[in-house]
């Protein structure tokens, strides 16, 4: 079946959304469903729509991977049931961490990372539950994505670890395939999401291990994450499309006390996109790369040396890893 967009122009938000709740609710009849919330867009307006149409017949999860930012777990789940909807926090850290331990390559920290969402924690919920329905986020950006070779062709079923013999009765709902991103932002503002949460600026799948360069170690994962939150803290007020901040994997020498510190490195990146396809660095006034300079020095422990990437997209790209 061929998709057709639905462009923001042409959509009608309240009319979507009653037109969704309505397609769930006949879908998943008296039976229940299942999805696993991210705090991206996608996913928080997945969940928000769904849980109009099912009420408690919905269950949501938060996988805490510990490659989220400081404090976004709680933060997500606070907001949720702010808004009247149940979500169940999963402490998965420990598999995460594990399967991630010794990884250096950035292809297989990813796999790692999918294998561990996908099959381990998430398959593992899905076939407790006995749900038979599972709804995702896939938007037309996706399809667009899959048709032209760059993502996988995946099928979530395989990923979950749900043999195809057996999966007779299981259906994914993917209630945002006709909209792009600026449509799905549309729709939240709609649904009364906060605008921290609909307009937030895009963050990978692999949260923070795509921002760690070699081993994702919790006590590597928590440096970056300290300067994540000064960084974060700073630049969004700045407009920018995407920051982030990247620790190196080697050292150099720096002083503290005196005294030599052979030091870890953090680089700063700030972009300007509308699609990530192509982007450029900001040109972040000096003042204010100084003051990251001195906060993520001062605050983040073993750092000597803050850079800022002046490099395009391409031949860069926004992330490191
Ligand atoms: P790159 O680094 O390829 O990123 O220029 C383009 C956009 O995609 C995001 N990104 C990812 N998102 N899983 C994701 O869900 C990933 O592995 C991944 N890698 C990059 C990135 O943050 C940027 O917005």
């Amino acid at each position: 079946m061929e998709t057709e967009e639905i462009t923001i122009d042409q959509l009608e938000s309240e009319r979507f959304i009653a037109g969704q709740v309505e397609e769930i609710s006949s879908a998943v009849g008296n039976g229940s469903a299942i999805n696993a919330l991210s705090g991206g867009v996608d996913s928080s307006v997945v969940t928000m729509i769904a849980h109009r149409s099912l009420g408690d017949r919905l269950r949501t999860y938060f996988i805490d991977t510990g490659l989220m930012r400081e404090g976004e777990p709680e933060y997500i789940v606070s907001v949720f049931q702010d808004m009247g909807v149940h979500v169940e926090l999963i402490d998965a850290k420990k598999t995460f961490f594990d399967a991630l331990r010794g990884l250096t390559d950035p292809e297989e920290k990813r796999q790692a990372i999918t294998q561990s969402f996908y099959k381990d924690v998430f398959g593992g919920l899905v076939r407790q539950t006995g749900a038979k329905h599972l709804l995702q986020g896939t938007n037309y950006t996706d399809i667009e994505e899959t048709v032209a070779g760059i993502k996988r062709q995946h099928n979530i079923l395989a990923q979950l670890g749900i043999d195809p013999e057996q999966r007779y009765g299981y259906k994914v709902i993917e209630p945002l395939l006709q909209l792009r991103k600026s449509a799905i932002r549309a729709i939240g503002k709609t649904l009364g999401l906060p605008e921290e949460l609909y307009g937030r600026p895009p963050f990978p799948g692999p949260a923070l291990a795509a921002r760690v360069i070699g081993e994702a170690t919790p006590e590597r994962i928590e440096i970056v994450r300290a300067a994540t939150t000064i960084l974060e803290q700073e630049l969004s007020r700045s407009g920018a499309f995407q920051y982030l901040a990247i620790l190196h994997d080697d050292r150099v020498t720096g002083m503290r006390d005196g005294k030599r510190d052979y030091g870890l490195q953090i680089e700063i990146r700030c972009w300007e996109s509308i699609d990530a396809k192509v982007a450029s660095p900001t040109r972040l006034p000096y003042e204010t790369l100084e003051h990251l300079a001195d906060q993520i020095t001062l605050k983040v422990p073993g750092v000597v040396s803050v850079t800022y990437n002046v490099t395009k997209k391409p031949p860069s790209t926004i992330e490191a890893v």
